[in-house]
């Protein structure tokens, strides 16, 4: 037992640290800690283009509550509540949803979550986030979304997300 011990630590690390270098590129993640910051949601004025693509393998149609948060790595955060409106037919199995939304303007996205509600289910397949400031960034998810945790990706401190702009705008 005791002899087994380390072994199995390095083995933990090993799967742990590489499967966190390869899943922070390609795979959505829960985050139970994410938070919205309602602080300045309505400051600045810069205007986003997210596109969102349902995966034809989705539920036909779906009630759920659908919102999204993305941002950058100094807070900048912006948020869309609700994005959801059957009657519009959003989020049907193959569709694509374009929507315009403001908030803070950002430095480079380099977060994205998408949170549901609901008893349907939805699986996207990807969103892409296009402003001004920032290149345009695609989040590919072609995963069910749990219900009612923020689910996506962090690549912030992870070096994917470019650069060289955002740290010199420090
Ligand atoms: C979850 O979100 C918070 C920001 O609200 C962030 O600081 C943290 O790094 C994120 N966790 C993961 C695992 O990406
Ligand atoms: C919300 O954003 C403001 C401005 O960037 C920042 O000062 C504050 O710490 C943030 N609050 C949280 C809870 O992240």
């Amino acid at each position: 037992m005791m002899k087994t011990l380390p072994s199995l630590l390095l083995l933990f690390l090993f799967i742990f640290t590489s499967e966190a270098k390869s899943s922070s590129l390609s795979l959505p993640q829960p985050n139970l800690s994410f938070k919205i910051n309602a602080t300045h949601q309505n400051q600045g004025s810069c205007s986003y283009t997210v596109t969102i693509k349902t995966s034809c393998s989705s539920t036909k149609y779906t009630r759920d509550q659908i919102s999204l948060s993305f941002g950058d790595a100094y807070g900048y955060q912006v948020y869309a509540p609700r994005l959801d409106d059957p009657s519009s037919r959003a989020f049907e199995k193959c569709s694509t949803d374009t929507y315009t939304i403001n908030g803070p303007c950002t430095y480079q996205i380099c977060y994205l979550y998408l949170y549901r509600s609901g008893y349907d289910g939805w699986k996207p397949d990807s969103v892409t986030v296009s402003g001004y400031y920032t290149r345009t960034v695609t989040f590919k998810y072609n995963t069910w979304i749990p219900g009612d945790a923020w689910y996506g990706f962090n690549y912030c401190n992870g070096g994917v997300s470019s650069d060289s702009d955002s740290k010199s705008a420090m």
